[in-house]
C-alpha cells in the first residue's frame, strides 16, 4: 500500500492528543474536541460532531441501550450540528435489537398535500431548480420527530432524560468550532433573503470558532416535544408556528400535512456478502438496494482478488457504480406509489448480465449504458452509529438535504426546514442538486417520499454486529458505504484507513468520474488515458465506522473529513 499522505498522519497524530484530552473531559460545551478513533469495551457512539457522541455515551452509560442512546444523539444534533442534524428533516434508522431481530424506521419527509408533479416548471416547461432547492416550496413534510418516537418503542428510558441533554445545549449554548463559524458566515446572505425574521445563525459580525450559540427559540420547542411528545411538534404551537412561516413565505406546508406525517416500520433489506449478513435501508430510499447491486456485481468480478485503488479496481467499481445509478434513475420511487422491481433488480440472474458490456482498460460511457432490461415481475445530511453492551445497534442517517436544508427557519421555533422536494425528479432527464436525474417513478406527487440515497447499514457476522458504516454525502452515501465495506471485507483495511483513505464516485450521468483531491495521481492518469472525465472533490463523505473485534473490543472511526467524533467506554 502506498504511503499515507502527511496531512493524514498530522491528523491521526493531532487526534490522538485530542483522544486523551476528550477522554478526560466527558461533556464540557465550552471547551470540547474531536476524538477520531476510540477503543473500547462496552459502547461507542460516533457522530458528526464530539458534544453529540458524547451525549450518546452519557446515556448507554446510565443504562440505556443503543436505540436510547440514538435518539440522544439525533436530538443533540438537531441542536449542535444545524447544517445537517435537525428536528425539521428526516432520515432512516437501521436497529438490530440483540434478540437479533432488525428493524428499519423511515422517516423520510414526504411532499406536502397541495404538492403537484410540475409544481417546478414555468409556464414554458422549464425546470425552476431554485424553487426545489431554496426557501419555503423547497420543504417537505419533516419526519425526524415523528421517527424518534417510532424508535422510542425499542428504547429503554423515559424520553424526557433522553431529550434533555438536547434542551440544555440549546438553552445554555456550545461553543462552535472553526467548520461551523465559517459555514454561518458563508450562509448569511442566503439566510437574510431566504427568511422572513432573521434567524439566530446571523449575526452583525463574522462568527467565529469559540463564539457561544444559545438557541433559546429551539430549547422552548425541544421542552414542548418533551412535554407533548410527537403531537409537541406536529400539533399545537409548533404546528401553529411551521403553518405561520409558510404562509409569511408562501410555503404550501398546512397543520393538516403536519399532523398526518406517518413514519413507517418497514422490514429492512438483508443480504448475504461473502458469509455476513449486510442489513441495510430498503426504499424509500434507494441506498440499499445500490449497494445490493454493487456489492453483489463486485463479488462476481472477483474483487477481492484485486488490490485498494488501482487502475483495475478503480475502473471496475467505477462501472459497477454506473450501471447502479442508470437502474436509480429510470426504476426506483416510493414503493407506496410506484411499482418497483426490487427482486429483479437485486437477483443474481440480472446482476451477471448488467455487466457483460464491461470491459477492463477501456471506459464505459453512460450513451450506451442504460437501465437494465426488467422483464415484468409479478444528501446534507448527517449519520451516526451506536453500539451498547449487549449487542445493540444503531445505524441512522438523518438530512435537511442541503447544507442547512432550505435556510428557512421557523420563527419563534428555531429550527431549519429541509429542501428534501429537490430529491424527487422535478423534471425527468433534469438534474437535481447532487446532478442525479430521475423519471416517472421519481415524479412528484402528494404525499409520496422522495427518493433518498441514505445507506444506515449493520453488517452481521453470526448474526452479532460487525460494522456499523453510513455517510452523508447525497448520491456519494451509497457508493462511500460499498466502498468502505468492500476496502474493509475484500482489501482487508483497518476501518480507520477505509474511512480516511480517498474515495471515488461514479453515479451514471453526469459521465463523470468523481475522485477526492488526495486520490493517488497516477491512478488517476492512468483511468483518464483509458478514455474516463475525472473531476476532482475536496471530500467525498464523512463516513463514520464502528467495528467489533474478534473478542469483543470496539473501534469507532470519525471521519478524519469533518469535525466528526467518536466516544465510548
Ligand atoms: N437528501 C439526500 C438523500 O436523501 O439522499
Amino acid at each position: 500500500m502506498k504511503e499515507p499522505p502527511l496531512l493524514f498522519l498530522l491528523v491521526i497524530f493531532i487526534c490522538s492528543v485530542q483522544f486523551t484530552y476528550a477522554q478526560q473531559s466527558n461533556l464540557n460545551p465550552y471547551n470540547y474536541h474531536p476524538v477520531k478513533q476510540i477503543i473500547c469495551r462496552n459502547g461507542a457512539v460516533v457522530s458528526a460532531n464530539a458534544l453529540a457522541s458524547q451525549v450518546g455515551v452519557n446515556i448507554l452509560k446510565e443504562g440505556g441501550n443503543a436505540v436510547d442512546a440514538a435518539i440522544a444523539t439525533q436530538l443533540a444534533l438537531a441542536v449542535v450540528f444545524p447544517g445537517a442534524g435537525n428536528i425539521g428533516g428526516g432520515g432512516f434508522m437501521i436497529v438490530h435489537l440483540k434478540n437479533g431481530k432488525n428493524v428499519a424506521i423511515d422517516f423520510r419527509e414526504v411532499a406536502p398535500g397541495a404538492a403537484s408533479r410540475d409544481m417546478y416548471l414555468d409556464s414554458n416547461g422549464n425546470a425552476q431548480m431554485h424553487l426545489s432547492q431554496d426557501g419555503y416550496l423547497a420543504v417537505g413534510v419533516p419526519g425526524s420527530v415523528a421517527g424518534i418516537f417510532a424508535a422510542m418503542r425499542y428504547a429503554r428510558l423515559p424520553f424526557k432524560k433522553l431529550i434533555q441533554p438536547a434542551i440544555d445545549l440549546a438553552e445554555k449554548g456550545f461553543v462552535i468550532s472553526d467548520a461551523e463559524a465559517k459555514s454561518f458566515n458563508g450562509s448569511k446572505n442566503e439566510f437574510i433573503k431566504l427568511n422572513t425574521t432573521l434567524p439566530i445563525f446571523v449575526k452583525d459580525e463574522v462568527w467565529k470558532a469559540g463564539d457561544t450559540l444559545v438557541q433559546k427559540d429551539l430549547a422552548n420547542t425541544l421542552k414542548r416535544i418533551r412535554d407533548n411528545g410527537a403531537k409537541g411538534f406536529y400539533e399545537g404551537e409548533t404546528a401553529k408556528l411551521i403553518a405561520e412561516e409558510m404562509n409569511r413565505g408562501n410555503g404550501i406546508i398546512t397543520e393538516d400535512d403536519l399532523k398526518n406525517y406517518k413514519p413507517i416500520i418497514r422490514e429492512p433489506l438483508s443480504f448475504n456478502y461473502k458469509g455476513n449478513t449486510v442489513v441495510t435501508m430498503p426504499l424509500s430510499s434507494s441506498g440499499g438496494i445500490i449497494l445490493e447491486q454493487m456489492m453483489k456485481m463486485s463479488v462476481f468480478e472477483n474483487i477481492g482478488k484485486m488490490k485498494f485503488e488501482t487502475p483495475q479496481s478503480v475502473q471496475l467499481m467505477t462501472e459497477i457504480e454506473r450501471r447502479a445509478f442508470a437502474d436509480r434513475a429510470k426504476f426506483l420511487g416510493d414503493p407506496d406509489f410506484v411499482k418497483v422491481p426490487v427482486k429483479t433488480l437485486v437477483s443474481d440472474a440480472y446482476l451477471k448480465k448488467r455487466l457483460r458490456d464491461y470491459t477492463p482498460g477501456k471506459a464505459g460511457n453512460s450513451k450506451d449504458t442504460k437501465e437494465g432490461v426488467i422483464n415484468v415481475e409479478s444528501d446534507e445530511t448527517t449519520h451516526f452509529d451506536v453500539i451498547d453492551k449487549e449487542g445493540n445497534a444503531v445505524s441512522e442517517t438523518t438530512t435537511l438535504n442541503g447544507w442547512f436544508g432550505s435556510k428557512v427557519v421557523v420563527a419563534g421555533a428555531g429550527f431549519l426546514l429541509n429542501n428534501e422536494m429537490d430529491d424527487f425528479s422535478v423534471k425527468p432527464g433534469v438534474p437535481n442538486m447532487f446532478g442525479a436525474v430521475g423519471a416517472e417513478a421519481n415524479a412528484i406527487a402528494p404525499h409520496k417520499r422522495m427518493l433518498s440515497s441514505m445507506t444506515p447499514t449493520i453488517v452481521l457476522k453470526n448474526n452479532k454486529p460487525w460494522i456499523i458504516v453510513g455517510t452523508p454525502g447525497g448520491t456519494t452515501i451509497p457508493t462511500s458505504v460499498y466502498q468502505t465495506l468492500i476496502d474493509i471485507i475484500d482489501f482487508n483495511m483497518s476501518p480507520e484507513d477505509a474511512v480516511n483513505w480517498p474515495k471515488f464516485h461514479h453515479q451514471w450521468l453526469p459521465d463523470e468520474l468523481y475522485i477526492e483531491n488526495t486520490f493517488d495521481k497516477n491512478v488517476a492518469d492512468e483511468l483518464r488515458k483509458i478514455g474516463y472525465k475525472i473531476v476532482i472533490k475536496s471530500g467525498i463523505g464523512r463516513t463514520e465506522v464502528i467495528m467489533v473485534k474478534p473478542g469483543g473490543s470496539l473501534i469507532a472511526v470519525g471521519d478524519g473529513r469533518g469535525d466528526d467524533s467518536a466516544a465510548g467506554y
